[in-house]
């Protein structure tokens, strides 16, 4: 691949068997070896065969992110790959319609989408090197005054506790859609923790990037039959729109953010890489100090696993 120079470095990606985390593996192989996380083994091995098929290297390490002790296993192979990494994109996230509950009985979305990478984060940072920058993958759906995204039927974050939201419980006035609360409020936890994570580790570098609405790719699988043929029809004319992006286009920018040298931290930017704003609840910094001390605090409650 082009940057012959950069094959030293390694970049973790986690979801990068389909959609945007698919197209970003791709991309960010051009900075060096991708460590990719997921939860499907031939899917996997497919994403690597592709990337190596391109002269890339790849890893594959194994995790169901909505499980705990999968996320904390899995960053303990990441870290004892003794790879120079530079960077970590946590990019796994689902959709969920219908109730679902994780392995350890908390809702699915909540677990997969916040839960799951707070985890694997907070147990890999003490393996990156000083300067590695980790990008979370936002949704503007976590702010209740974002347009297109209450446009789209969201209400924003109904956040009243981890506790609650584990439990599947949402404040009130919330979306019509099924599903909807539990997603704009799992994603408001990527940004409180990348507003929390950067405070706590000056040393590294916390970045949220909202990718656009792609409808093409995987994330409105679970949506009822009709909305999600009107989602997919959207497919064919999403890269002529600019309020709309595609997976490559998300790719793009978010290896301009994960490989981008300079020292900013607790940033946000948008699908056209300028700054984003977040909801005004989650900018406020005991909010967001508050969410990931409760997210730890249930995290704190499932014992390590048993050594095998
Ligand atoms: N698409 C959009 O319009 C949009 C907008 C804003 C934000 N986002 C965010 O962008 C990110 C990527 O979404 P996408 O649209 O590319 O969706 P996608 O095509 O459905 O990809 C999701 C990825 O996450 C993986 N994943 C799901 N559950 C997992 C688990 N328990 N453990 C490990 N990996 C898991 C999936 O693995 P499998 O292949 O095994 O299913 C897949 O690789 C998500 O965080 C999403 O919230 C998307």
């Amino acid at each position: 691949m082009n940057d012959k120079s950069a094959t030293r470095r390694a970049w973790i990606i986690t979801g990068p068997t389909s959609g945007i985390g698919y197209r970003t593996a791709l991309e960010v192989a051009e900075h060096g070896t991708v460590v990719l996380v997921g939860r499907n083994p031939a899917k996997l091995r497919k994403v690597q065969a592709d990337i190596e098929a391109a002269g890339g290297a790849a890893i594959s390490v194994h995790a169901d992110l909505s499980d705990i002790h999968s996320a904390r296993r899995a960053a303990e192979e990441v870290a004892s790959l003794d790879l120079p990494l530079a960077g970590l994109v946590n990019n796994a996230g689902i959709m969920p319609t219908r109730p679902a509950w994780s392995e350890q009985g908390w809702e699915l979305a909540f677990a997969t989408n916040h839960l799951g990478p707070l985890a694997f984060t907070d147990a890999l940072v003490p393996a990156l090197p000083d300067g590695a920058n980790v990008v979370f993958i936002a949704s503007s759906a976590e702010d209740p005054e974002d347009p297109m995204a209450t446009r789209a039927g969201f209400r924003g974050s109904r956040y009243l506790s981890a506790q609650a939201t584990a439990r599947g419980e949402y404040r009130p006035g919330g979306c019509i859609q099924p599903g909807g609360d539990a997603y704009a409020t799992s994603k408001q936890g990527n940004l409180a923790a990348v507003f929390t994570l950067a405070q706590e580790h000056p040393q590294l570098h916390f970045r949220a990037v909202e990718p656009g609405f792609s409808p093409a790719s995987g994330l409105s699988r679970d949506l009822p039959p009709m909305m999600k043929l009107m989602t997919k029809s959207l497919t064919l004319i999403a890269p002529l729109l600019p309020a709309m992006s595609t997976p490559k286009r998300a790719a793009r920018n978010i290896v301009k953010v994960l490989t981008d040298t300079s020292d900013a931290t607790g940033t946000y930017s948008g699908a056209n890489g300028k700054p984003m704003k977040a909801s005004r609840q989650v900018s406020n910094p005991d909010y967001h100090a508050r969410y990931i001390a409760e997210s730890r605090a249930l995290l704190a409650s499932v014992p390590a696993a048993p050594q095998k």
